[in-house]
């Protein structure tokens, strides 16, 4: 038996339209998974599909969602359901990271923020769980940060908002675990070092100071490589963890314990 296989599962990735959201989204279309990749950007998506489709085999389906809208994720979770009959998996991967502290700051910013990291799993869950418990299965895995637990100190590469939502991610994640293992939901979070995307590559990885830090504290001497964050998913997201749940997973070849 595979306990990694994911043959005959449907699962949801957000933010799927680039960066460590479409290597999940490749990631569980090799492990056997139907996917359903829910983005803003739907010829970024479509494109996508494409890919998945040709290298595997399986269905894929590419819907515009804006995880910030309740009405968006409440369409998007009834096209993929209408499509596949049932929903197992979803990986709430969409995020934004705004730089700047409490003081430079502004309160639209930190909505932002909040709508995007935070109510963005609210509402795909909102909808995504209803299903899981008709079916007395899902797995939900919450992509959250290493910097819910550990903060940056240069100024320049400073994101309050960030370390508050991502953190915020942690509660969430537990909370909801602890509310749906009776329905045979597990719920869980990983949480990634420095990896490259759009979200890094002009800033983190624009400074010298920021890498050469990252590189010196990481026993692993350097930033996650692509991909890397696929096995803690997959992990997650199967039967391997069916007794796992509200766990973190920290993917940063060990930044955060020096
Ligand atoms: N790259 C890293 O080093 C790193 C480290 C820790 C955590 N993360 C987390 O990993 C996740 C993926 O980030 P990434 O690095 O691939 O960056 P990315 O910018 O490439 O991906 C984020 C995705 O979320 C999407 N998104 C943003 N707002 C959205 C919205 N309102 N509705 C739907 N989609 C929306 C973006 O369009 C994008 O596709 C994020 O949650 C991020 O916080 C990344």
């Amino acid at each position: 038996m595979n306990l990694f296989d994911l043959t005959g599962k449907v699962a949801i990735v957000t933010g799927a339209s680039g960066g460590l959201g479409a290597d999940a989204a490749r990631a569980y279309a090799e492990a056997g998974a139907d996917v359903a990749i829910l983005a803003r950007r739907k010829d970024r998506l479509e494109e996508l599909a494409q890919e998945l489709i040709t290298n595997f085999g399986h269905k894929v389906l590419a819907v515009q969602c804006d995880v910030t809208k309740e009405e968006s994720t409440k369409s998007a979770v009834a096209e993929v359901f209408q499509t596949f009959g049932h929903l197992d998996i979803l990986l709430n991967n969409a995020g934004v990271a705004l730089h700047g502290t409490v003081e430079s700051m502004s309160a639209a910013e930190w909505q932002k923020a909040f709508d995007t990291n935070v109510m963005g799993i609210v509402n795909m869950c909102k909808y995504v769980i209803p299903h899981m418990k008709d079916k007395n299965y899902g797995k939900i895995v919450n992509t959250a940060s290493v910097n819910a637990i550990i903060a940056d100190k240069e100024l320049a590469l400073v994101r309050h908002s960030y370390n508050t939502t991502k953190a915020a991610v942690r509660g969430l994640t537990m909370a909801m675990a602890a509310t749906y293992m009776q329905n045979g939901i597990t719920v869980n979070s990983v949480g990634p070092g420095l990896f490259e995307s759009e979200m890094t590559v002009d800033t983190l990885f624009k400074s010298e100071a920021f890498l050469k830090m990252y590189n010196h504290n990481s026993p692993a001497g350097r930033p996650g490589n692509r991909g890397e964050c696929n096995g803690a998913i997959i992990f997650l997201s199967s039967d391997a963890s069916s007794y796992i749940t509200s766990q973190h997973i920290i993917i940063d070849g060990g930044t955060s314990i020096v």
